[in-house]
Parts: C-alpha cells; structure tokens; sequence
C-alpha cells in the first residue's frame, strides 16, 4: 500500500498571532506539493489567524496539545470541540516536551487520544526514547509501550487513520539528527507494534513519522525510508526551509 506523506510544522511556543500570519504568507509559496500533506501545528493562539492566513491553501491547521475532558471548570486548558470548531484538523499529542515538563502520562495521551478521534481529529502521537534509553539499548522496548498505552481501547478503524510521530528525545532541537538506518529501525519496529495489536492492514496503512533535527538537508534521505511516511519538523518549520523539505 502506498502511504501518502505526512509532514508537520510543530512551531512550539513560537511566534505571536501577527508573526505567525507573516510566516504563513512567506511560507505559502514555497509549500505546494500536491503528494505531500501539509499541516502547521500552531500555538493555541495563533490558530485562529493562522485558519484563516491559509484559507485556500494545501496546509491543513493542527494544534499542539487538548485536554481530555469535553467541556467545564479546566481553568486554562483547551477542548477538542473548540479545536475542531476553529478548523483543527490534527493535535500533536504526547510530544516529549509535554511528558517531560508537564509530566503527561502515555495514560493520560491515552484519554487525549481516544477524545481526538471522537471529534474527528486526527492525533499525531508522538513517542521516542531518551539518550540514556537508547544507550542501555531499551528503545524498542520502551517505544512499544508507548504504543501500547497509547492506543488501549482504540479500534483497529480509528487506528490506521493515526499518525505517529517517532522522535528520538536526543535528537530533537540539538542538530543531533538520527541517522536514516537508526530512524527506520524504529519506525519499522513501530509499524510492527502496530501490527501486533491490530493486524497488517492496519500496520499499512497507518502513518509513522519521522521527528528530530530535521532539515532541507536531510529530510530526502529519512523521508526515502520504506517505513518513514513523513516528518515531525520543529526548529526548521519557522524558516524558509520548511519549502524544502515539503519538497524534498
Ligand atoms: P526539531 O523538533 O525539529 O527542532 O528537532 C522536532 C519536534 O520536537 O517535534
């Protein structure tokens, strides 16, 4: 099965509502690439101006994080319902800066998930293991059960039409990039995890990214990887070489 690419701006606390609808202009010509998706998680101020910036455009809006819960007293936080009303079409969910600052728990992506997907949302689950995991040579283990939480009590249905992002902690903001072969392993291992809780069908069709220290420069080579369908892009989703990585 021939997954269509998934490559995702995930801007962080990054650029106010003005500056963001000026990086949506300047990006916008240099993002057209009819076989990729194209889709910039924004900060959630900066949503609605962004919705409306590309109007008419191939980017699809995503947000960054949703609370669980459908609506009431959750001082400062934002639902799935108001993300969707305001033209969300993806949630970031379980970045490894929300588990390591704000101590989110794979349980709680679990019930961020499971709320996604009941308002039409797609998650874009986000796992990958730490510098320390990776040198005790526990990174498989370790992104398995991510997976695993992550997904209790999803269909096999609502599943294939995830994303999940794979970033590697070491790699993310430090130039540090995985190498093609060290990202595959684990995208490949991710798909197969997939597979194990579902079945094949939905291993195919499911779409794993790629995410850590991703640039124009390196983006063809992790992107040509039979198991990676895209990427994760943070530092270089605010430059102009976000164009060429959708166009790598
Ligand atoms: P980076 O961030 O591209 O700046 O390494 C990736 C991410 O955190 O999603």
């Amino acid at each position: 099965m021939s997954r269509k690419k998934i490559i995702a701006g995930n801007w962080k606390m990054n650029k106010t509502p003005s500056e963001a609808v000026e990086l949506v202009k300047t990006l916008a010509p240099l993002v057209q690439n009819p076989d990729v998706d194209v889709v910039y998680c924004v900060p959630a101020i900066d949503i609605c101006p962004v919705a409306e910036a590309i109007k008419g455009s191939n980017v699809k809006l995503g947000a960054e994080n949703m609370y669980c819960e459908d609506k009431g007293a959750y001082t400062g936080e934002i639902s799935a319902a108001m993300l969707k009303d305001a033209g969300v079409e993806y949630v970031i969910l379980g970045h490894s800066e929300r588990r390591g600052y704000f101590g989110e728990t794979s349980e709680d992506i679990n019930k961020k998930m499971k709320q996604a997907i009941k308002y039409g949302i797609t998650p874009i689950m986000c796992c990958g293991e730490s510098l320390e995991q990776r040198e005790q040579g526990i990174t498989i283990d370790w992104v398995r059960q991510q997976i695993k939480v992550g997904y209790q009590g999803i269909s096999a249905e609502d599943a294939a039409k995830t994303v999940i992002a794979y970033e590697p902690i070491w790699a993310i903001g430090t130039g540090k990039t995985a190498t093609s072969d060290q990202a595959q392993e684990v995208c490949k291992a991710v798909r197969d995890c997939i597979a194990e809780i579902y079945d094949d069908a939905t291993a195919a069709a499911i779409r794993v990214q790629y995410g850590g220290s991703v640039n124009g420069g390196n983006a063809a080579e992790l992107f040509g990887m039979p198991d990676i369908d895209g990427g994760l892009v943070g530092g270089a989703s605010l430059k102009e070489d976000f164009g060429k990585i959708v166009n790598y």
